[in-house]
């Protein structure tokens, strides 16, 4: 059974450790006086925490300040010489998307939660001077990191937009392709995700996404646990709930490309993750 929770933007009205604006008061973000409801003001903002101080070490230490190593994991060699090392360093996907997306010139590309851009980056080389890429992420210093590896890798066929991917800064029907890695696991509206994902691609459009499902339940510690959900692992949803809840979106043609063991450690209960990538249709008008 896919949990249905209730996805609202309302005034914050929000306990003493957060401040009028959203913020929890950290000074690593501008988070707007729209929040969601639940306890997303504590996911969202230890998510935003945790990647804009990702963002901040990436920028000064580069390469070096990557904790899983995801770009010497996920990406060859060719692709990683096509970056900088600050977008090595903040790189924290758990898969690699774009290899398996079928890229052409000319079409337009969304990545969700692009963090410092490593997929745009990769993405904007194949579609050429024609296509275009946008980078949506929540978090400012992410943000802001991306903008900065794009000026240094002179590329000018890639936009960075601040923004929610539970609610896209995007027109409908305007892209050819959605990517995401490593990001949705992080939301606890995945049901939207897909849906915002289903209003803004054409029809005929397609989706390529990496992500950290279980094949099982995860112990309630875990579940409950923000350093946990932070890591991509706490919101990781059941693989059969996750697969249904992108049909529910309308897409077709849903396919796992591939499956790895997902984030290490010594738990028992980790044996359980799952590193998924997958592609889905939205049909053609
Ligand atoms: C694990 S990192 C992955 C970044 C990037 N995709 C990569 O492969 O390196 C997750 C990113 O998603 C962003 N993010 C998480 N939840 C988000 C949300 N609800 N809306 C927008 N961005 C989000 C975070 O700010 C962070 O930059």
């Amino acid at each position: 059974m896919v949990e249905a929770r209730k996805f609202v933007f309302i005034s914050p009205d929000y306990g003493s450790s957060i401040t009028e604006n959203g913020c929890c008061g950290s000074g690593c973000c501008d988070f707007e006086a729209v929040v969601l409801t639940g306890n997303a003001k504590d996911i969202t903002n230890a998510v935003k925490q945790r990647y804009g101080a990702l963002a901040e070490r990436s920028g000064k230490r580069g390469l070096e300040a990557s904790e899983n190593k995801a770009s010497d994991r996920f990406y060859t060699e060719e692709q990683r010489s096509a970056i900088t090392d600050e977008t090595g360093g903040a790189s924290t996907g758990s898969g690699n998307p774009v290899v398996l997306a079928g890229i052409k010139p000319g079409e337009t590309v969304l990545d969700l939660g692009s963090g410092g851009g490593i997929d745009c980056f990769l993405a904007a080389r194949e579609v050429g001077p024609a296509g275009r890429v946008i980078g949506v992420d929540m978090t400012p210093r992410m943000v802001s990191l991306a903008r900065t590896n794009a000026k240094k890798l002179g590329t000018t066929n890639v936009v960075f937009k601040q923004g929610h991917i539970e609610q896209l800064p995007q027109d409908e029907t305007t892209v050819d392709l959605v990517l995401s890695n490593g990001v949705i696991a992080l939301s606890e509206w995945k049901h939207m995700v897909f849906s915002e994902m289903y209003r803004i691609l054409k029809p005929g459009g397609r989706f390529v996404i990496s992500d950290v499902v279980t094949t099982s339940p995860l112990p309630d510690t875990v579940r409950d646990s923000t350093g946990q959900w932070v890591e991509c692992v706490g919101g990781a949803a059941i693989k059969g709930d996750y697969l249904a809840t992108i049909e529910a979106a309308g897409f077709t043609d849903i396919e796992v490309l591939n499956e790895s063991p997902g984030p290490e450690g010594h738990e028992k209960w980790r044996s359980s993750l799952r590193g998924l990538t997958i592609s889905g249709c939205k049909p053609a008008a």
